[in-house]
């Protein structure tokens, strides 16, 4: 257990946070895709210190096939921290928490999604958190719809997020750890920014209703820059790419029966206890 203490204000006498940002100042965000060569599509995100990996497979057949849809394809996302990923080791077993935000995901990645166009498929979203500093659900969402769109899975739009919050009774965005632990407040958004359509709203704590308005606008600008990262992160990777010519595919396996069980532990199937969650 590391002792961690509450700071005394989270709003320095100077009028910034403690990181030294203000308070419409999202941290140093870097996002890459094609990061890992077993995936059909991936992407990193570093955002401060928080760093998380977003694995995408498919559209493939659905095991188990009892989950099948259909109609559309099955966006199956898991979200997972490494248990090293906090100061306190995080059991190994997927907790509530991480289950919520596995389906809290997918909700978000969704409507961005034509899943009508593959029916009786899956589509997986695997989400590793290898270190957690705050903010990680909205930034998985920003990973996994990069990883989404260099898996060449068709979208109506790339899918940004960030949470605004209050401390000290001030409006910020893009909390930090003790910004989240300490602060009044916590909004995460997710939005399509054509259309500034929210396809991720939720609130904890207390946002008088201009304050709360005020939040929104701060964290649709946010998105919006978070989406010209994205877009940068795309044209990186595929001017990057070599023209393709060589045949380097390689078939997966079919699920085997080992690989069913992990993937039914991991979506929550499983009896494991859950102690964990905060
Ligand atoms: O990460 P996010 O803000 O989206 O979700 P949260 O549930 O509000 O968690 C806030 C932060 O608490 C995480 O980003 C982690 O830094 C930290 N946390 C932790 O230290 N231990 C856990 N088991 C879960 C979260």
């Amino acid at each position: 257990m590391s002792p961690e203490t509450r700071p005394d204000f989270l709003i320095t006498p100077e009028g910034l946070r403690l990181d030294g940002r203000r308070f419409d100042e999202l941290r140093p965000i870097e996002l890459q895709c094609g990061v890992l060569k077993t995936a059909d599509g991936s992407a990193s995100i570093r955002q401060g210190k928080t760093y998380i990996l977003a694995a995408v497979y498919g559209p493939r057949e659905l095991h188990p096939r009892h989950l099948t849809l259909g109609d559309r394809a099955f966006l199956r996302c898991v979200y997972r921290m490494a248990t090293f990923s906090v100061p306190d080791r995080k059991k190994a077993a997927p907790s509530r928490r991480e289950r919520e935000i596995s389906m809290v995901v997918a909700n978000a990645l969704e409507p961005a999604l034509f899943l009508e166009e593959f029916p009786k498929t899956v589509i997986d979203v695997f989400i590793q958190v290898i270190q957690a500093d705050g903010g990680t659900r909205c930034a998985s969402i920003t990973a996994a719809s990069l990883a989404l769109a260099d898996a060449g899975i068709p979208m109506r739009s790339l899918v940004p997020a960030v949470a605004v919050g209050k401390a000290d009774g001030k409006l910020i965005v893009d909390l930090g750890d003790e910004e989240d632990k300490y602060g009044q407040g916590d909004v995460p958004i997710a939005i399509l920014p054509r259309t500034e359509e929210l396809t991720l709203l939720q609130q904890d704590g207390y946002f008088t209703r201009e304050e709360f308005l005020e939040a929104m606008q701060m964290g649709i600008n946010a998105c919006k820059y978070i989406h010209e990262l994205q877009k940068d992160a795309l044209k990186r990777a595929y001017a990057k790419r070599a023209p393709e010519g060589s045949d380097e595919e390689e078939e997966e396996d079919e699920g085997g029966s080992e690989y069913e069980d992990n993937l039914e532990a991991d979506i929550g199937e499983s009896d494991y206890d859950e102690e964990d969650e905060r």
